[in-house]
């Protein structure tokens, strides 16, 4: 059950200021492709709703929902749940984790979190109040330490989480998104020249060769580049692009692929390995193309579990 205003021991309606701008966790969230035009967003204590509304001018499928302001707005089951500076304003630890479910409850596919932090401490000036800070104006604020808020959002969810930004935590449902994610921030992708015939395909090809330092397979080609190759075969594909390539620039492409791929799985065993198979297809071509194994390219980060 979610509190009503009446039952706080904090002014919390009094926590939702006017933005004029995007926050920064929606900010962050469209910069990186998780919102987008077909997205279904819905943004659980909405406050005064200018992320909705703004979302929403941007043609986002959205809707908030806040127990002050918008009581009556629609929590249906959302793709993206957002939950903006909410959880650092509720004095009650029982509510807080009961809101942070309610919000898992409603993600289809990534829950973002966000909350303040505790180094901003200097400036919410207060009483200690349960375990936070009651001000003047009677708002509550608990501000939590970075490896606390993934902790926490962790503990609640049952899902490995990832830190987008000090203070925004992602949640994914399925841990096949979290890792295509990761591997996002750490490897670039591949920007493929486009193509109408089998000698630009073959060029878009040699690119990626050169700067990926490996041969794409068909799985990581886009379908105009598969379409232009027609029916070149594979033998006769491979001669052209080894006819092509700049060798000096592949090698330089398959360092910069390996220290990804070690940045990668890096950060990806701080919690554990994972199957092989559980990674994306592309980290998977890379371990092939650049290791012996998947044992050895966990081996040398000293991260092998
Ligand atoms: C600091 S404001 C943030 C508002 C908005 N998300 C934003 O970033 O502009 C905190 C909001 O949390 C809402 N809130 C308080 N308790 C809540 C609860 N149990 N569940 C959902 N929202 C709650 C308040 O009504 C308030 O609008």
């Amino acid at each position: 059950m979610v509190g009503t205003a009446t039952d706080w021991d904090s002014e919390r309606r009094l926590t939702a200021i006017a933005r004029r701008a995007l926050s920064v966790p929606v900010r962050t969230a469209l910069a990186e492709s998780q919102i987008e035009a077909d997205t279904t967003v819905l943004d659980y204590g909405c406050g005064r709703g200018d992320d909705v509304r703004a979302l929403s001018e941007l043609g986002v499928r959205v809707r908030g929902w806040d127990p002050v302001y918008f009581p009556h707005g629609e929590r249906d089951p959302s793709d993206i749940v957002l939950l903006t500076y909410v959880l650092n304003v509720i004095e009650d630890s029982e509510e807080r984790d009961r809101t942070l479910r309610q919000a898992w409850d409603l993600t289809k596919r990534v829950l973002i979190v966000s909350t303040r932090l505790d180094w901003e401490r200097r400036r919410v000036v207060g009483e200690e109040f349960s375990d936070g800070v009651l001000t003047s104006r009677k708002t509550f604020q608990h501000l939590f330490a970075v490896h606390e808020l993934r902790r926490y959002v962790q503990e609640i969810t049952k899902v490995r989480c990832v830190s987008a930004a000090p203070g925004i935590i992602y949640a994914f449902r399925s841990d096949s998104d979290r890792l295509a994610y990761l591997a996002r921030r750490i490897i670039p992708d591949e920007n493929w020249q486009e193509s109408h015939d089998p000698t630009s395909a073959v060029a878009a090809i040699v690119t990626f060769a050169e700067q990926r330092g490996r041969s794409p397979k068909p799985e990581e080609m886009p379908a105009h580049i598969l379409d232009s190759l027609g029916n070149l075969k594979n033998k006769e594909l491979q001669r052209l692009i080894r006819a092509a390539v700049d060798n000096q620039q592949v090698r330089e492409g398959a360092k910069r692929s390996t220290l990804n791929t070690l940045l990668f799985l890096a950060l990806e065993l701080f919690n554990g390995r994972g199957r092989f198979s559980s990674l994306p297809v592309a980290v998977q071509f890379d371990i092939r193309a650049f290791f012996t194994s998947y044992t050895e390219a966990c081996t040398p980060v000293g991260l092998l579990v």
